[in-house]
Protein backbone atom coordinates (compact mmCIF):
# COMPACT_ATOMS: atom_id res chain seq x y z
CA UNK A 1 0.00 0.00 0.00
CA UNK A 2 1.00 3.30 -0.76
CA UNK A 3 0.45 7.11 0.43
CA UNK A 4 0.11 8.42 -3.03
CA UNK A 5 0.35 7.00 -6.80
CA UNK A 6 0.52 9.46 -9.39
CA UNK A 7 -0.96 8.04 -13.06
CA UNK A 8 -0.36 8.45 -16.63
CA UNK A 9 1.66 11.64 -16.34
CA UNK A 10 4.99 12.81 -18.85
CA UNK A 11 8.06 12.59 -15.85
CA UNK A 12 10.26 15.34 -16.63
CA UNK A 13 13.83 14.92 -15.65
CA UNK A 14 16.86 16.82 -16.75
CA UNK A 15 17.79 14.03 -19.36
CA UNK A 16 14.62 13.54 -21.01
CA UNK A 17 10.57 12.85 -20.81
CA UNK A 18 9.06 9.47 -20.57
CA UNK A 19 5.85 8.47 -19.38
CA UNK A 20 5.04 6.51 -15.75
CA UNK A 21 3.36 6.29 -12.83
CA UNK A 22 4.99 7.50 -9.98
CA UNK A 23 4.21 5.82 -6.51
CA UNK A 24 5.10 7.33 -3.19
CA UNK A 25 5.36 5.56 0.28
CA UNK A 26 6.64 7.71 3.64
CA UNK A 27 7.81 11.13 1.87
CA UNK A 28 9.82 9.18 -0.51
CA UNK A 29 9.55 8.19 -4.40
CA UNK A 30 9.05 4.24 -3.79
CA UNK A 31 8.32 3.12 -7.81
CA UNK A 32 8.79 4.63 -11.11
CA UNK A 33 7.36 2.36 -13.71
CA UNK A 34 4.31 0.32 -13.60
CA UNK A 35 2.87 1.23 -10.13
CA UNK A 36 -1.06 1.46 -11.25
CA UNK A 37 -1.86 -2.03 -10.00
CA UNK A 38 -0.86 -0.96 -6.60
CA UNK A 39 -3.08 1.02 -4.23
CA UNK A 40 -2.87 4.15 -2.55
CA UNK A 41 -4.46 6.56 0.07
CA UNK A 42 -4.74 9.23 -2.78
CA UNK A 43 -4.03 8.25 -6.55
CA UNK A 44 -4.36 11.23 -8.91
CA UNK A 45 -5.63 10.70 -12.46
CA UNK A 46 -2.52 13.03 -14.71
CA UNK A 47 -2.76 11.63 -17.90
CA UNK A 48 -1.75 14.36 -20.43
CA UNK A 49 0.34 16.16 -17.26
CA UNK A 50 3.52 16.89 -16.89
CA UNK A 51 5.40 15.81 -13.65
CA UNK A 52 8.42 18.10 -12.72
CA UNK A 53 10.99 17.44 -9.74
CA UNK A 54 9.91 20.08 -7.31
CA UNK A 55 11.52 23.22 -7.92
CA UNK A 56 14.90 24.41 -6.03
CA UNK A 57 14.81 28.43 -5.71
CA UNK A 58 18.09 28.65 -4.28
CA UNK A 59 18.12 32.59 -3.94
CA UNK A 60 15.47 34.16 -1.98
CA UNK A 61 15.82 37.08 0.25
CA UNK A 62 12.53 36.66 2.66
CA UNK A 63 12.45 38.29 6.06
CA UNK A 64 15.82 39.79 5.38
CA UNK A 65 16.60 43.29 6.39
CA UNK A 66 17.82 45.48 3.77
CA UNK A 67 18.23 49.25 2.63
CA UNK A 68 16.63 50.01 5.44
CA UNK A 69 13.28 47.79 4.87
CA UNK A 70 12.09 44.65 5.68
CA UNK A 71 10.46 42.91 2.87
CA UNK A 72 6.88 42.10 2.67
CA UNK A 73 7.86 37.69 2.51
CA UNK A 74 8.85 36.27 6.07
CA UNK A 75 9.78 32.38 5.88
CA UNK A 76 6.49 31.31 6.13
CA UNK A 77 4.33 33.73 3.67
CA UNK A 78 7.65 33.79 1.65
CA UNK A 79 7.14 29.70 1.45
CA UNK A 80 3.86 30.08 0.55
CA UNK A 81 4.35 31.92 -2.69
CA UNK A 82 7.04 29.79 -3.66
CA UNK A 83 4.63 26.74 -3.44
CA UNK A 84 2.51 27.99 -5.61
CA UNK A 85 5.09 28.27 -7.75
CA UNK A 86 5.86 24.68 -7.69
CA UNK A 87 9.25 25.63 -5.33
CA UNK A 88 9.59 22.61 -2.57
CA UNK A 89 13.14 23.39 -2.07
CA UNK A 90 14.43 27.11 -1.10
CA UNK A 91 17.83 28.48 -0.11
CA UNK A 92 17.97 32.18 1.25
CA UNK A 93 21.09 33.85 3.14
CA UNK A 94 22.71 34.83 6.79
CA UNK A 95 22.11 38.46 7.63
CA UNK A 96 26.25 39.04 8.42
CA UNK A 97 27.25 42.71 9.60
CA UNK A 98 30.54 43.22 10.06
CA UNK A 99 32.18 41.14 14.03
CA UNK A 100 29.35 38.58 13.59
CA UNK A 101 30.10 35.50 13.94
CA UNK A 102 28.65 33.91 10.52
CA UNK A 103 28.47 30.10 12.22
CA UNK A 104 26.47 31.73 14.90
CA UNK A 105 24.48 33.77 12.12
CA UNK A 106 23.60 30.67 9.91
CA UNK A 107 22.19 28.79 13.18
CA UNK A 108 19.78 32.05 13.59
CA UNK A 109 19.13 32.02 10.24
CA UNK A 110 18.23 28.47 10.30
CA UNK A 111 16.01 28.80 13.27
CA UNK A 112 13.84 32.04 11.94
CA UNK A 113 13.29 29.89 8.79
CA UNK A 114 11.73 26.93 10.77
CA UNK A 115 8.06 28.29 9.73
CA UNK A 116 8.52 27.52 6.12
CA UNK A 117 6.01 25.22 4.64
CA UNK A 118 8.42 23.72 2.19
CA UNK A 119 12.34 22.66 2.91
CA UNK A 120 14.89 25.39 3.16
CA UNK A 121 18.83 25.90 3.70
CA UNK A 122 21.32 28.83 4.12
CA UNK A 123 24.53 30.39 2.03
CA UNK A 124 26.69 31.43 4.60
CA UNK A 125 27.25 35.61 4.01
CA UNK A 126 30.81 36.58 4.72
CA UNK A 127 31.13 40.41 4.31
CA UNK A 128 35.09 40.22 6.15
CA UNK A 129 37.25 37.42 6.13
CA UNK A 130 39.24 37.74 9.97
CA UNK A 131 41.50 34.34 10.46
CA UNK A 132 38.32 33.98 13.18
CA UNK A 133 35.63 33.81 10.37
CA UNK A 134 37.78 31.61 7.82
CA UNK A 135 37.91 29.11 11.06
CA UNK A 136 34.69 28.51 11.35
CA UNK A 137 34.06 27.23 7.34
CA UNK A 138 34.48 23.50 8.33
CA UNK A 139 32.03 23.74 11.07
CA UNK A 140 29.65 25.77 8.49
CA UNK A 141 30.15 22.78 6.40
CA UNK A 142 29.66 20.45 8.86
CA UNK A 143 26.19 21.85 9.59
CA UNK A 144 25.23 21.22 6.00
CA UNK A 145 25.68 25.20 4.23
CA UNK A 146 27.66 24.43 1.54
CA UNK A 147 28.14 27.65 -0.42
CA UNK A 148 29.49 30.75 0.25
CA UNK A 149 27.77 34.76 -0.66
CA UNK A 150 29.57 37.58 -1.29
CA UNK A 151 29.05 41.35 -2.26
CA UNK A 152 31.70 42.92 -4.73
CA UNK A 153 29.47 46.10 -3.87
CA UNK A 154 27.38 47.62 -1.23
CA UNK A 155 30.33 49.11 0.59
CA UNK A 156 27.91 51.87 1.99
CA UNK A 157 25.46 49.10 3.59
CA UNK A 158 28.49 47.46 5.02
CA UNK A 159 27.97 44.46 3.07
CA UNK A 160 30.94 44.34 0.99
CA UNK A 161 33.85 42.39 1.01
CA UNK A 162 37.26 43.04 -0.21
CA UNK A 163 39.53 41.51 -2.55
CA UNK A 164 41.64 40.26 0.20
CA UNK A 165 38.98 38.61 2.13
CA UNK A 166 37.34 37.46 -1.35
CA UNK A 167 40.69 35.58 -1.52
CA UNK A 168 41.21 33.50 1.73
CA UNK A 169 37.16 32.81 1.21
CA UNK A 170 38.15 31.17 -1.99
CA UNK A 171 41.13 29.09 -0.68
CA UNK A 172 39.05 27.91 2.10
CA UNK A 173 36.27 27.32 -0.14
CA UNK A 174 38.45 24.98 -2.01
CA UNK A 175 39.90 23.35 0.47
CA UNK A 176 36.42 22.36 2.83
CA UNK A 177 33.99 21.85 -0.41
CA UNK A 178 32.22 25.20 -0.50
CA UNK A 179 30.57 26.74 -3.69
CA UNK A 180 31.64 30.54 -3.03
CA UNK A 181 29.28 32.51 -4.84
CA UNK A 182 29.55 36.16 -5.76
CA UNK A 183 27.07 39.57 -6.26
CA UNK A 184 28.99 40.61 -8.96
CA UNK A 185 29.24 44.37 -9.35
CA UNK A 186 32.13 46.47 -9.29
CA UNK A 187 31.42 49.02 -6.09
CA UNK A 188 34.19 51.64 -7.38
CA UNK A 189 32.34 51.66 -11.01
CA UNK A 190 29.15 52.37 -9.25
CA UNK A 191 29.62 55.31 -6.42
CA UNK A 192 32.04 56.84 -9.01
CA UNK A 193 29.16 56.99 -11.47
CA UNK A 194 26.59 57.63 -8.63
CA UNK A 195 28.36 60.77 -7.29
CA UNK A 196 28.79 62.08 -10.47
CA UNK A 197 24.97 61.47 -11.45
CA UNK A 198 24.29 63.04 -8.05
CA UNK A 199 26.33 66.31 -9.02
CA UNK A 200 24.51 66.30 -12.21
CA UNK A 201 21.30 65.96 -10.71
CA UNK A 202 20.31 62.57 -12.47
CA UNK A 203 18.63 60.63 -10.11
CA UNK A 204 15.81 59.70 -11.85
CA UNK A 205 14.39 56.28 -12.15
CA UNK A 206 15.70 55.95 -16.44
CA UNK A 207 19.51 56.81 -15.13
CA UNK A 208 19.41 54.07 -12.83
CA UNK A 209 21.06 51.44 -15.28
CA UNK A 210 23.90 53.74 -16.30
CA UNK A 211 25.00 54.25 -12.98
CA UNK A 212 25.27 50.26 -12.86
CA UNK A 213 26.62 49.31 -16.50
CA UNK A 214 27.28 46.15 -17.66
CA UNK A 215 31.21 47.32 -17.64
CA UNK A 216 29.69 47.46 -13.88
CA UNK A 217 28.85 43.91 -13.99
CA UNK A 218 31.96 42.73 -15.93
CA UNK A 219 34.65 44.55 -13.65
CA UNK A 220 33.48 42.20 -10.54
CA UNK A 221 32.78 38.89 -12.74
CA UNK A 222 36.32 39.13 -14.06
CA UNK A 223 37.65 39.76 -10.96
CA UNK A 224 35.86 36.86 -8.80
CA UNK A 225 37.26 34.71 -12.01
CA UNK A 226 40.65 35.73 -12.19
CA UNK A 227 40.53 35.26 -7.91
CA UNK A 228 38.96 32.05 -7.49
CA UNK A 229 41.66 30.80 -10.43
CA UNK A 230 44.49 31.68 -8.26
CA UNK A 231 43.12 29.67 -5.56
CA UNK A 232 41.63 26.57 -7.42
CA UNK A 233 38.41 27.71 -6.04
CA UNK A 234 34.89 26.86 -8.31
CA UNK A 235 32.92 30.29 -8.47
CA UNK A 236 28.85 31.10 -9.04
CA UNK A 237 27.70 34.10 -10.24
CA UNK A 238 24.52 35.44 -8.98
CA UNK A 239 22.18 37.34 -10.92
CA UNK A 240 24.06 37.74 -14.45
CA UNK A 241 22.34 40.29 -16.16
CA UNK A 242 24.79 41.35 -19.06
CA UNK A 243 26.18 39.96 -22.59
CA UNK A 244 29.40 40.90 -21.34
CA UNK A 245 28.92 39.38 -18.31
CA UNK A 246 28.03 36.22 -20.05
CA UNK A 247 31.16 36.57 -22.13
CA UNK A 248 33.52 36.05 -19.52
CA UNK A 249 31.93 33.32 -18.17
CA UNK A 250 31.70 31.40 -21.36
CA UNK A 251 35.64 32.23 -21.74
CA UNK A 252 36.61 30.94 -18.26
CA UNK A 253 34.63 28.01 -18.58
CA UNK A 254 35.84 27.07 -21.94
CA UNK A 255 39.39 27.53 -20.28
CA UNK A 256 38.58 24.47 -17.88
CA UNK A 257 37.17 27.20 -15.08
CA UNK A 258 34.90 25.58 -12.92
CA UNK A 259 32.83 28.74 -13.07
CA UNK A 260 28.47 28.47 -12.55
CA UNK A 261 25.95 30.91 -13.77
CA UNK A 262 22.50 32.35 -12.53
CA UNK A 263 20.31 34.37 -14.56
CA UNK A 264 16.90 35.18 -12.95
CA UNK A 265 13.33 35.84 -14.97
CA UNK A 266 13.46 39.79 -14.89
CA UNK A 267 16.98 39.60 -16.86
CA UNK A 268 15.26 37.09 -19.21
CA UNK A 269 12.04 39.29 -20.36
CA UNK A 270 12.63 42.92 -19.21
CA UNK A 271 15.26 45.29 -20.36
CA UNK A 272 15.80 48.99 -19.26
CA UNK A 273 12.91 50.76 -21.27
CA UNK A 274 10.50 50.04 -17.54
CA UNK A 275 12.91 52.89 -16.26
CA UNK A 276 11.39 55.33 -18.34
CA UNK A 277 7.79 55.06 -16.40
CA UNK A 278 6.56 57.02 -14.03
CA UNK A 279 6.74 53.67 -11.36
CA UNK A 280 10.17 52.69 -12.78
CA UNK A 281 11.06 52.41 -9.16
CA UNK A 282 9.38 49.37 -9.19
CA UNK A 283 11.93 47.71 -11.19
CA UNK A 284 14.84 48.94 -9.26
CA UNK A 285 17.16 45.81 -8.24
CA UNK A 286 20.69 45.33 -8.42
CA UNK A 287 22.13 44.47 -11.00
CA UNK A 288 20.03 46.52 -12.83
CA UNK A 289 18.13 45.80 -16.40
CA UNK A 290 19.87 46.00 -19.70
CA UNK A 291 19.37 46.24 -23.39
CA UNK A 292 17.14 43.72 -25.78
CA UNK A 293 20.66 42.31 -26.86
CA UNK A 294 21.84 40.99 -23.15
CA UNK A 295 18.70 39.72 -22.70
CA UNK A 296 18.74 38.01 -26.06
CA UNK A 297 22.18 36.48 -24.57
CA UNK A 298 21.16 35.33 -21.60
CA UNK A 299 18.30 33.06 -23.30
CA UNK A 300 21.51 31.68 -25.67
CA UNK A 301 23.37 31.13 -22.53
CA UNK A 302 20.99 29.37 -21.13
CA UNK A 303 19.97 27.46 -23.78
CA UNK A 304 23.43 26.63 -24.67
CA UNK A 305 24.48 25.26 -20.76
CA UNK A 306 26.66 28.38 -20.03
CA UNK A 307 23.95 29.52 -17.63
CA UNK A 308 23.10 26.54 -15.19
CA UNK A 309 20.31 27.95 -13.12
CA UNK A 310 17.59 30.14 -13.41
CA UNK A 311 16.47 31.63 -9.70
CA UNK A 312 14.23 34.09 -8.03
CA UNK A 313 15.95 36.70 -6.29
CA UNK A 314 12.84 37.12 -4.47
CA UNK A 315 12.86 40.73 -2.76
CA UNK A 316 9.79 41.27 -2.38
CA UNK A 317 8.62 44.79 -1.30
CA UNK A 318 5.11 46.94 -0.99
CA UNK A 319 5.09 50.47 -2.70
CA UNK A 320 4.89 51.68 0.53
CA UNK A 321 8.34 49.93 1.44
CA UNK A 322 10.03 51.07 -2.03
CA UNK A 323 8.69 54.42 -1.88
CA UNK A 324 9.43 54.96 2.20
CA UNK A 325 12.73 57.31 1.35
CA UNK A 326 11.49 59.30 -1.76
CA UNK A 327 10.46 63.10 -0.69
CA UNK A 328 7.08 63.81 -2.07
CA UNK A 329 6.74 66.41 -5.45
CA UNK A 330 2.93 67.15 -5.32
CA UNK A 331 1.04 63.46 -6.04
CA UNK A 332 4.35 62.05 -7.30
CA UNK A 333 7.91 61.38 -5.77
CA UNK A 334 11.59 63.67 -5.96
CA UNK A 335 13.13 60.45 -7.74
CA UNK A 336 16.30 59.38 -6.87
CA UNK A 337 17.21 55.49 -7.32
CA UNK A 338 19.43 55.65 -4.58
CA UNK A 339 17.29 55.56 -2.02
CA UNK A 340 14.67 52.93 -3.23
CA UNK A 341 14.91 49.01 -1.19
CA UNK A 342 16.90 47.13 -4.49
CA UNK A 343 14.56 44.30 -5.49
CA UNK A 344 11.68 42.07 -7.15
CA UNK A 345 8.98 39.49 -6.45
CA UNK A 346 9.78 36.64 -8.36
CA UNK A 347 9.75 33.34 -7.18
CA UNK A 348 5.52 32.19 -7.64
CA UNK A 349 6.16 33.33 -11.69
CA UNK A 350 9.08 31.86 -11.82
CA UNK A 351 8.22 28.78 -13.43
CA UNK A 352 5.15 30.13 -15.20
CA UNK A 353 7.57 32.75 -17.27
CA UNK A 354 10.01 30.48 -18.30
CA UNK A 355 7.26 28.12 -20.01
CA UNK A 356 5.43 30.80 -21.62
CA UNK A 357 9.03 32.87 -22.88
CA UNK A 358 11.48 29.68 -22.85
CA UNK A 359 9.20 26.87 -23.80
CA UNK A 360 6.66 28.30 -26.31
CA UNK A 361 9.14 30.08 -27.70
CA UNK A 362 11.07 27.28 -28.51
CA UNK A 363 14.07 28.65 -26.63
CA UNK A 364 14.23 26.01 -23.99
CA UNK A 365 13.07 21.88 -23.99
CA UNK A 366 11.02 20.80 -20.88
CA UNK A 367 14.01 18.88 -19.49
CA UNK A 368 16.16 21.86 -19.91
CA UNK A 369 13.96 23.94 -18.13
CA UNK A 370 14.05 21.23 -15.23
CA UNK A 371 17.70 21.43 -15.47
CA UNK A 372 17.25 25.33 -14.54
CA UNK A 373 14.84 25.45 -11.96
CA UNK A 374 15.82 21.79 -10.18
CA UNK A 375 18.12 19.42 -11.17
CA UNK A 376 21.15 21.80 -11.72
CA UNK A 377 20.49 23.86 -7.72
CA UNK A 378 20.36 20.44 -6.40
CA UNK A 379 23.58 19.13 -7.69
CA UNK A 380 25.69 22.19 -7.50
CA UNK A 381 24.14 23.07 -4.12
CA UNK A 382 24.91 19.41 -2.90
CA UNK A 383 21.03 18.21 -2.59
CA UNK A 384 21.36 15.59 -5.82
CA UNK A 385 20.02 12.78 -5.87
CA UNK A 386 18.07 13.54 -2.52
CA UNK A 387 16.08 16.59 -4.58
CA UNK A 388 15.78 17.62 -8.31
CA UNK A 389 15.12 14.11 -10.06
CA UNK A 390 12.25 11.93 -10.18
CA UNK A 391 13.66 8.49 -9.04
CA UNK A 392 13.36 5.47 -6.97
CA UNK A 393 14.60 6.54 -3.75
CA UNK A 394 14.34 10.53 -3.82
CA UNK A 395 12.06 12.81 -1.98
CA UNK A 396 8.85 13.11 -3.48
CA UNK A 397 8.86 16.95 -3.84
CA UNK A 398 6.86 16.94 -7.63
CA UNK A 399 5.16 19.76 -9.09
CA UNK A 400 2.47 18.84 -11.52
CA UNK A 401 2.72 21.38 -14.54
CA UNK A 402 -0.66 21.69 -16.76
CA UNK A 403 1.86 22.87 -19.85
CA UNK A 404 -1.21 24.23 -21.83
CA UNK A 405 -3.25 26.26 -18.81
CA UNK A 406 -3.67 29.70 -19.77
CA UNK A 407 -3.30 32.06 -16.86
CA UNK A 408 -3.25 35.64 -16.63
CA UNK A 409 -0.43 37.01 -14.12
CA UNK A 410 -2.42 39.10 -11.76
CA UNK A 411 -1.31 40.73 -8.52
CA UNK A 412 -4.68 39.71 -6.91
CA UNK A 413 -4.21 36.03 -7.72
CA UNK A 414 -0.29 35.71 -6.41
CA UNK A 415 0.74 35.33 -3.26
CA UNK A 416 3.17 37.71 -2.51
CA UNK A 417 1.75 39.94 -0.49
CA UNK A 418 1.94 43.27 -2.64
CA UNK A 419 -0.61 44.88 -4.63
CA UNK A 420 1.28 44.70 -7.73
CA UNK A 421 3.50 42.52 -9.99
CA UNK A 422 6.24 43.78 -12.51
CA UNK A 423 4.49 41.22 -15.02
CA UNK A 424 1.03 42.00 -14.40
CA UNK A 425 -1.32 41.39 -17.28
CA UNK A 426 0.94 38.82 -19.09
CA UNK A 427 -0.74 35.70 -20.32
CA UNK A 428 0.85 32.72 -19.65
CA UNK A 429 0.71 29.17 -21.11
CA UNK A 430 1.65 26.68 -17.88
CA UNK A 431 1.41 26.55 -14.46
CA UNK A 432 1.82 24.54 -11.65
CA UNK A 433 -1.45 22.88 -10.49
CA UNK A 434 -0.10 21.02 -7.51
CA UNK A 435 2.68 20.93 -5.41
CA UNK A 436 3.83 17.89 -3.54
CA UNK A 437 6.46 18.57 -0.51
CA UNK A 438 7.30 14.97 0.86
CA UNK A 439 4.60 13.01 -0.91
CA UNK A 440 2.06 16.07 1.22
CA UNK A 441 0.31 17.86 -1.34
CA UNK A 442 0.39 21.15 -0.40
CA UNK A 443 -0.77 23.28 -3.30
CA UNK A 444 -3.88 22.01 -5.03
CA UNK A 445 -6.56 23.37 -7.49
CA UNK A 446 -5.25 27.24 -5.93
CA UNK A 447 -5.30 26.21 -2.13
CA UNK A 448 -2.66 25.77 -0.24
CA UNK A 449 -2.99 22.31 1.59
CA UNK A 450 0.08 22.35 3.68
CA UNK A 451 1.07 23.70 7.11
CA UNK A 452 2.91 25.85 8.68
CA UNK A 453 6.57 24.67 9.91
CA UNK A 454 6.17 21.70 7.95
CA UNK A 455 9.39 22.08 5.84
CA UNK A 456 12.50 20.92 6.81
CA UNK A 457 16.12 22.15 7.40
CA UNK A 458 18.23 20.31 4.34
CA UNK A 459 22.22 19.04 5.40
CA UNK A 460 23.47 19.50 2.18
CA UNK A 461 26.60 17.91 0.77
CA UNK A 462 30.08 19.41 0.07
CA UNK A 463 30.36 20.55 -3.38
CA UNK A 464 31.56 17.72 -5.52
CA UNK A 465 34.39 18.84 -7.44
O1 LIG B 1 18.12 43.87 -6.11
C1 LIG B 1 18.40 42.83 -5.53
N1 LIG B 1 19.00 41.85 -6.18
N2 LIG B 1 18.08 42.70 -4.24
C2 LIG B 1 18.45 41.66 -3.39
C3 LIG B 1 19.76 41.90 -2.74
C4 LIG B 1 20.86 41.77 -3.74
O2 LIG B 1 21.30 42.79 -4.28
O3 LIG B 1 21.29 40.69 -4.03
ZN1 LIG C 1 22.57 40.14 -5.26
Amino acid sequence: MFDLIIKGATIVNETGTFQADIAVADGKIAEVGQAASGKAARVIEAAGQYVLPGLIDMHTHFQAPFMGCLGALDFYTGSIAAAFGGVTTFIDFTNTKPGDSVLQKVKERREEMEKAVIDYSVHAKFVEATDELIGEIPAIVDYGCTSIKMFTTYRQEGVMIDDDGLLKVFAAARKFGVLPGIHAESNAIAEYNIQNFKQQNLMGWKHFPDAKPPLCELEAVQRGILLARVTGSPLYIFHLTSSLGLEAVRAAQNNGQKVFAETCPHYLLLTKEYYERDDGYKYVMSPPLREEEDRLALWQGLADGNISIVSSDDCTYSVEEKTMFLEKKGADYQCDFTKVANGVAGTETRLSLLAEYGLHQNRLTLPQLVAALSANPAKLFGMYPEKGTIQKGSIADLVIFDKEKLQNVSAKELHQNIDYSIYEGREVTGWPVMTIAHGKIIVENGRFTGERGQGSFVKRKPFAY
